[in-house]
């Protein structure tokens, strides 16, 4: 159970460790993984203060498609190449976007969100999806959420079987 009144009182940092210390407690008590990946973006949203909307796209094919998340309804779809998410598939590494109105192609599934980060998941050298973070915050991502977000795939790589979800 998440002790928020404990979390409150924590640092970014202290927040981001605790963070990936849930993550491995909801993945090493239970094997499915849908039930596994919806913890995981609620466990994100719960943790991480200023951030609107957290969750999965899976890539299939050419395409990345909507899964797991918490906030506001998306976009169903996002091409390889196109936007934030499909520069983390083409590039093959993490996107954080101080100002979504300076990215080139953003797409804006919020009006609202002003910053964004991506983290591609990458197991064995195949890309499977990409881990996509939104604040309405400028700048409210930064190197930090990036290595704790890139742990945080670390973790889920451990244990998730991305060809089937
Ligand atoms: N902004 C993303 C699209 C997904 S939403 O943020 C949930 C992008 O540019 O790829």
């Amino acid at each position: 159970m998440i002790k928020l009144n404990a979390v409150e009182k924590m640092t970014s940092e202290q927040k981001y460790k605790y963070m990936l210390i849930l993550l491995e407690g909801q993945l090493s008590s239970e094997k499915n993984d849908l039930a596994n990946l919806c913890n995981a973006t609620a466990i994100i949203k719960a943790i991480m203060d200023r951030v609107n909307w957290a969750g999965f796209y899976i890539l299939r094919g050419n395409t990345l498609i909507l899964g797991m998340f918490q906030g506001l309804p998306a976009c169903n779809r996002v091409e390889v190449g196109k936007g934030v998410c499909g520069a983390a598939v083409t590039q093959k590494k993490p996107q954080l976007v101080e100002n979504v109105h300076d990215f080139l192609g953003h797409i804006a599934c919020d009006s609202s969100t002003n910053s964004e980060i991506v983290i591609p998941i990458i197991k064995d050298d195949v890309v499977y999806g990409v881990l996509d973070l939104d604040s309405q915050e400028i700048g409210r991502f930064t190197k930090l959420e990036e290595k704790y977000l890139v742990e945080f795939v670390d973790i889920l790589n451990k244990y998730i079987d991305w060809s089937k979800v």
